[in-house]
């Protein structure tokens, strides 16, 4: 089988491509190399052995990705593509709605006419925000989103939902939770940008020099130590929820025609305690300070995943110590 997979030159998308191609699906990528680097295509070969196809197309092209679909016959499509940086959605918000909404609705109108009927969407675990409860159930209520791209990811569930309901387009929207470290072959990875804004990326590089000291956004939450807990997840555990998401649909096993499923670990871990984890799994010390609380971030965020355990028959195989020692041995290829 065929399968489309858009930003597939990116973190997860990468990742992504691996795990399809060691599982025997041909894989063909669009991406516009806005958010990653051609040289990511050969660095997937050296793992796998295979070359995947490859089209540089900005998906904001609407000719462009109408003449793709009519070009080569996809059996589904693995949206990946989109701008993934919550505080630059602040600054810039029409961009994201634009790169994150009227990419889906073009990718979705090209799947409608050409009758390919399998979609899988990058979704997030903020689409709860601070749920109310703990661990977190795929029925607890969608909050309000905090940022831009929060809003983008609310939507496009209800893009999708809606679409499916109106076409023969059956979908799942895996909602991850903190998705972290690397392949085990350090040959593909996360590239942050800059100065990286999310945790592990910023551990890592303090960890190796490029950064000072690294900020903890407080240690006055409600939790255990003060810092704020997430639920992380090793990028190749994954990669793999894909996989089964996508044969979930191509076997008919789906129960409706939109289903949501969180991925995550179902173990939170506070920010003092990821950065005691880094330490021991790698022996390299982090330099920290405590400032203060970072804008729009919760206390708590873990994820109840026995939906996917269950339906999907996914569970995620690595745990935190894995991903941080995965994390560090990409760092230090860079
Ligand atoms: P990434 O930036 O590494 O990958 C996205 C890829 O899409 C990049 O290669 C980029 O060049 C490409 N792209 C962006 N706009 C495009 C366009 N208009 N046309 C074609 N290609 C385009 O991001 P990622 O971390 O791999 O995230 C993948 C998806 O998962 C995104 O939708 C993101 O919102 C979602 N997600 C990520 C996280 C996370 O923490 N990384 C968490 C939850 C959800
Ligand atoms: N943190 C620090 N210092 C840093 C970076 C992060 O203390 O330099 C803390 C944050 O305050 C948070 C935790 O580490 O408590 C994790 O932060 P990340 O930025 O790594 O991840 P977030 O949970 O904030 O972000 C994730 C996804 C986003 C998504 C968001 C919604 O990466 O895609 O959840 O909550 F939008």
């Amino acid at each position: 089988m065929k399968i489309l997979v858009t930003g597939g030159l990116g973190y997860i998308g990468s990742h992504t491509v691996v795990a399809l191609q060691n599982d025997g699906y041909e894989v063909i990528i669009i991406d516009n190399l806005s958010n990653s680097n051609i040289k990511v295509l050969h660095q997937i070969k050296k793992i796998t052995g295979i070359l995947p196809d490859f089209e540089k197309i900005d998906l904001r092209d609407k000719e462009a990705v109408s003449l793709f679909f009519k070009q080569y016959k996809i059996d589904g499509v693995i949206h990946f593509a989109g701008s993934k940086a919550v505080g630059e959605s602040v600054e810039k918000p029409l961009l994201y709605y634009e790169n994150n909404l009227t990419t889906l609705i073009t990718v979705l109108k090209e799947m409608q006419k050409n009758k390919v009927s399998h979609f899988i969407f990058s979704s997030s675990c903020t689409v709860y925000g601070q749920a109310d409860k703990l661990p977190i159930t795929e029925n607890a209520p969608i909050k309000p989103a905090e940022s831009p791209y929060g809003a983008t990811k609310k939507m496009g569930e209800i893009i999708i939902k809606d679409t499916t309901k109106a076409s023969t387009i059956k979908a799942i929207a895996l909602r991850y939770f903190n998705p972290i470290g690397a392949h085990k072959s350090a040959l593909i990875g996360e590239l942050p940008l800059g100065v990286p804004q999310n945790l592990i990326p910023f551990v890592v590089q303090t960890a190796a020099g490029i950064q000072k000291t690294l900020s903890i956004f407080g240690n006055d939450y409600p939790t255990p130590d003060g810092t704020a807990i997430r639920d992380y997840i090793h990028v190749v555990d994954l990669a793999k929820a894909h996989i089964a998401a996508l044969k979930r649909l191509i076997t008919n096993k789906n129960k409706t025609n939109c289903e949501f499923f969180n991925i995550g670990t179902g173990k939170g871990s506070s920010v003092l305690e990821v950065v005691k984890a880094f330490e021991k799994a790698t022996g390299k010390k982090v330099n920290f300070k405590i400032v203060d609380r970072r804008a729009g971030d919760i206390t708590t965020a873990y994820a109840d995943t026995s939906l996917a355990n269950k339906e999907l028959g996914w569970k995620a195989e690595l745990n935190l110590e894995d991903a941080l020692k995965s994390a560090w041995a990409w760092q230090l290829k860079q």
